[in-house]
């Protein structure tokens, strides 16, 4: 196989998103959608890969981490002057080099492959990907001779009225013979209705030269959305979400209404998993055999067992076992724990806390900087009293505790195996194992007080 090479273009202000962060850091489903671009070209096992930073260079470079090169455009002059700004990493070297815009997310790894295989077993110099679009408005038309072979590209801006209803669009992702698209580039201009440097005016160069050029159609005009405006983004977003959850459902998960569940690219889910609607999945996250998903979850980068019950809460960067309940209304803060067969129920909130196997804390309570054993009661109401107004302190509660309602266990502090803390109470020295530890003030009832008071 030849050597292959790949360019991003990434440098562009993206103007027409209205927005303080750069273009291609916007998020579809959780995930900046340049992060769809470098992973989609992955299985392409390109040599290199260069992206072309400007706008907001700092914050594309460290998402994209050392999985590319990077080159910086200055001033963002075109198309054809930003993968200009590669020639310093990539001239001279032989092979097939394919440049892909940052804003278009959607385009598949299967799309990619098809397109370096058209080229290469054409030996064109140039391949454009292209599709028919129902609206091409915005995008750049390709031009064909009445032979059908490719002429060039026009820009929307540029075309005339009956260009304009040409239906087939340029994607915005070639590729060329890595040589003749550095050489093509220095004959590039900008007399255009946009006064910059167009990469698609290489096509017509190359075609002026007597070389051949080619165009590789793809059938899904939905996976070349250029993401110009929220609108696109939107649009985007529908299509990924469509694609991501059908993989789901192929493979043996229940999704009651597909339209309204949001599935990020990184979530990977067991078979028998049910996931009722407005729920939002996304991060790192895996989800074990049969457990169910409530309504309106929002669950980011978990571990979740099998056969657990989640139900309208928000669980972040979390750990859970197997066959655990948790809400409705629970609030599952990162780096909790909790083990199997356990329970967190309604309006309880948890942070940086293990809660073992078999314990439960069902109502209205909170569980922070806390390591909680087996098979314990938290009753209702209990708080862990973790921070001073200067630090946080861990509570512990050993093995088979009880922890009567209302009480307020003050950090640091340990509750002693099997211990029992008397309902009520607010506690702050250690309790010893199998202790009874009651501390809060004595009921006295005065006879006859109430109706005295109440009849006044
Ligand atoms: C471009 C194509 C158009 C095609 C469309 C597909 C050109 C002139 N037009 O138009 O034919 O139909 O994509 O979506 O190429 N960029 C830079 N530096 C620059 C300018 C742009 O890095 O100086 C980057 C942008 O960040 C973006 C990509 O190149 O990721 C495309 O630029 P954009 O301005 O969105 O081009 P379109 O108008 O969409
Ligand atoms: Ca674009």
């Amino acid at each position: 196989m030849k050597s292959r090479y790949a360019i991003i273009l990434a440098a562009g202000q993206g103007t027409r998103m209205k927005s303080k962060l750069h273009k291609v850091l916007h998020p579809i489903l959780e995930q900046p959608m340049i992060r769809y671009v470098i992973n989609a070209l992955k299985p392409a096992s390109v040599n290199e890969l260069v992206t072309v930073v400007g706008h907001g260079a700092e914050e594309v470079k460290a998402e994209i981490g050392d999985e590319s090169s990077f080159v910086l455009q200055e001033e963002q002059l075109g198309t054809a002057h930003a993968v200009m700004q590669a020639e310093a990493l990539l001239n001279e070297k032989k092979g097939t080099t394919i440049v892909v815009c940052g804003d278009t997310p959607l385009i598949t790894s299967e799309t990619y492959e098809q397109l370096f295989a058209h080229h290469e077993s054409l030996q064109s110099k140039a391949t454009i990907l292209t599709t028919d679009m129902d609206n091409p408005t915005g995008y750049g038309r390709v031009l064909r001779s009445e032979n059908m072979e490719v002429e060039r590209i026009v820009e929307h801006k540029d075309a005339t009225d009956a260009e304009k209803n040409v239906k087939e669009i340029n994607t915005g992702t070639y590729c060329f013979d890595n040589e003749a698209l550095f050489a093509a580039l220095k004959q590039v201009d900008n007399n255009n209705a946009q006064g910059e440097y167009y990469l698609p005016d290489v096509i017509e160069i190359l075609k002026a030269q007597g070389e051949k050029v080619a165009a590789f159609k793809t059938d899904d005009e939905t996976e070349t959305i250029g993401i110009n405006d929220r609108v696109a983004l939107a649009n985007a977003g529908k299509v990924m979400k469509n694609r991501l959850n059908e993989q789901h459902l192929r493979n043996g998960v229940t999704i009651e209404d597909p339209d309204h569940t949001y599935i990020g690219p990184n979530v990977v889910i067991e078979q028998d998993v049910i996931i009722e609607p407005g729920t939002m999945i996304t991060g790192e996250t895996t989800i074990g055999a049969g457990t169910f998903i409530g309504a309106n979850c929002e669950i980011a980068n978990c571990i979740i067992g099998k056969d657990n019950v989640i139900r309208q809460s928000v669980v972040k960067n979390s750990k859970i076992g197997n066959k655990t309940n948790v809400g409705p209304f629970a609030h599952i803060r990162p780096d909790t724990s909790v083990g199997d067969r356990a329970r967190i129920g309604n309006f309880v909130e948890t942070k940086k806390s293990d809660i073992g196997a078999d314990t439960k804390v069902s109502h209205l309570s909170y569980i922070g900087d806390a390591q909680l054993g087996k098979d314990i009661n938290v009753g209702c109401g209990t708080v862990t009293v973790n921070f001073d107004g200067n630090e946080k302190h861990q509570t512990t509660i050993e093995d088979e505790a009880f922890i009567g309602c209302n009480t307020n266990l003050i950090a640091p502090i340990t509750i002693g195996k099997g211990a029992l803390v008397a309902a009520g109470s607010t506690i702050y020295n250690d309790v010893p194992e199998d202790a009874l530890a009651i501390a809060r003030s004595k009921q006295s009832s005065k006879e006859g007080y109430a109706r005295k008071i109440l009849d006044k």
